[in-house]
C-alpha cells in the first residue's frame, strides 16, 4: 500500500487531485493532508471523503519544520505531492512577501524534511518520489504567434507569483543535482473545475454572471491562457509519479488556448444555455455584464503548453474538451450556491470591494 503526503490538499487542485486518487484506487491507497488552511484551504471541500479509512489531515504550515518532521515520523510516507503555495497573481502583486515564504522557504523545508526521513546509506528510501506542482507561469509570456513553451524553454517569471514558483521549481532542481533526490515536477497551464476560490477568472465570472455582477476583464481582454479541466490535471500528476524519471520535469496542457474575453462569453452563453428559460436570472445574462477595467501590472500576454513530453514518454493525453469541461464546471457551481456563498462571506468581500474598486 503507497503512502502519498499531499501539501494544499484543501485547495482547489489538492482536493480534486485527493478525489481523483480515492476513486481510482481506492481503500489501495493512504493520503495524508497537510494543509494550513488559509483562506484557499476549506476542507469543506473533502467532506465526502473525509471518513474514508486510508484518509488523514493534518493542520500545518510547510514551512514548520517540527510539524512536518512529526508528519514524516508517525507515517512511512512513499510519495509527497506538493501542491501548498500562494497561488493568485493579483494577491502577489499586493503581498510578494507571503509568496516568498510559502512558495520558496515552504518548499525547502519540505524538501528537507522528506530528505532527512527518506536517506538510506548513500541513497534514498526505495521507491520514494517527491512530486513538485508548479506552473507554466515560470516561462514568462510569449509573443510570437505558433509558440509554445517546451520543458526546455528558459525560465522568464514576471509577477512575484511566477518569480516565487520559479524560484522553488531551482530548489527542486539542485536538490536532485546535488543529493541525487527523487523529485520530479510538473508545469501546467491555467486549471479550471469544481472547488476553485473565486478570485480565478472563471469561477468569478460564474458567480458574477449568477448574481448580475459586472463582469471586469483586464486591459482589452486579449490575453490569452491555455485551459486544462481539473481532472485532467490530477491524472497527468499521478502518471508522472508513476512513470515520470526522476530529475525530470513534464509540461502539462490541453492545446486549449482561449482569449480572456472568449472565455467570459462562452461563461455567458453557457449559463444562459443551461439555466431553464423562466429562471428570472435569464433576465439580466448578456454581453452588457461585461466590464473592461484596468490591466493587471505587468500582465502576461499569452501561456501555450507544448505537451509532447508527457504524451510521448507517459502517455498522458487530455479527456476533458473545453465544451465539456466547462459545463460540467458550471453545474457543479450551479449545484453548489452554498459553498460559494460560504467562502465569499467574511474577508472575501473585502478583498473583492479592494480588488475591483
Ligand atoms: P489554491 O490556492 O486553491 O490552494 C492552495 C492550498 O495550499 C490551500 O489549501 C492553502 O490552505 C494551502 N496552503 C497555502 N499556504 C500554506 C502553507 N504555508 N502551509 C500549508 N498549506 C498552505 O491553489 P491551487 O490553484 O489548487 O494550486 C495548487 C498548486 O498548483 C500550486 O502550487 C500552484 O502553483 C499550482 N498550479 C496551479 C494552477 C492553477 O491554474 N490553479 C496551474 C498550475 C499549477
Ligand atoms: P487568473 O485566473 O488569475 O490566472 P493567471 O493569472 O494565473 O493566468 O487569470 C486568468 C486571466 O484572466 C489573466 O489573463 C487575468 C484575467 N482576469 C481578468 O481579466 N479578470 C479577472 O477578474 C481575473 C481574476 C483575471
Amino acid at each position: 500500500m503507497k503512502t502519498y503526503l499531499v501539501t494544499g490538499g484543501a485547495g482547489f487542485i489538492g482536493s480534486n487531485f485527493i478525489h481523483y486518487m480515492f476513486g481510482k484506487y481506492g481503500d489501495a491507497i493512504k493520503i495524508i493532508n497537510v494543509d494550513a488552511l488559509t483562506y484557499a484551504g476549506n476542507l469543506e471541500n473533502l467532506k465526502d471523503i473525509e471518513d474514508l479509512p486510508g484518509y488523514s489531515f493534518v493542520k500545518a504550515d510547510i514551512c514548520d519544520k517540527d510539524a512536518i518532521t512529526e508528519v514524516f515520523d508517525k507515517n512511512d510516507v512513499d510519495v509527497v505531492v506538493h501542491f501548498a503555495a500562494e497561488s493568485h497573481v493579483d494577491r502577489s502583486i499586493r503581498d510578494p512577501e507571503i509568496f516568498a515564504r510559502t512558495n520558496v522557504i515552504g518548499t525547502l523545508n519540505m524538501l528537507n524534511c522528506a530528505r532527512s526521513a527518506w536517506e538510506r546509506g548513500d541513497g534514498f528510501k526505495e521507491g520514494a518520489r517527491f512530486l513538485h506542482v508548479s506552473t507554466d507561469e515560470v516561462y514568462g509570456s510569449l509573443t510570437g504567434e505558433g509558440t509554445y513553451f517546451y520543458e526546455t524553454t528558459p525560465y522568464d517569471p514576471h509577477s512575484p507569483y511566477s518569480a516565487s514558483k520559479a524560484s522553488s521549481d531551482f530548489i527542486v532542481k539542485a536538490y536532485v543535482d546535488t543529493y541525487g533526490f527523487p523529485a520530479l515536477i510538473t508545469n501546467c497551464s491555467n486549471n479550471y473545475g469544481p472547488y476553485q476560490f473565486p478570485e480565478k477568472l472563471i469561477p468569478i465570472m460564474i458567480n458574477n454572471v449568477l448574481s448580475g455582477k459586472s463582469l471586469p476583464v483586464y486591459g482589452d481582454g486579449k490575453n490569452v491562457r491555455d485551459w486544462l479541466y481539473v481532472m485532467d490535471h490530477a491524472k497527468a500528476i499521478d502518471m508522472v509519479i508513476e512513470s515520470g524519471r526522476i530529475g525530470e520535469k513534464y509540461n502539462v496542457g490541453g492545446h486549449n488556448e482561449k482569449q480572456n474575453i472568449e472565455i467570459v462569453k462562452i461563461i455567458i452563453d453557457t449559463i444562459k444555455d443551461m439555466l431553464p428559460e423562466d429562471d428570472k436570472r435569464q433576465a439580466h445574462i448578456n454581453y452588457d455584464l461585461i466590464t473592461y477595467v484596468e490591466d493587471r501590472k505587468g500582465h502576461d500576454r499569452r501561456y501555450a503548453i507544448a505537451p509532447d513530453k508527457i504524451s510521448s514518454e507517459i502517455g498522458w493525453e487530455p479527456e476533458t474538451c473545453f465544451e465539456d469541461g466547462i459545463r460540467l464546471t458550471i453545474r457543479w457551481y450551479f449545484d453548489h450556491r452554498e459553498w460559494m456563498d460560504r467562502v465569499t462571506s467574511g474577508d472575501y468581500q473585502k478583498y473583492y470591494e479592494e480588488m475591483y474598486k
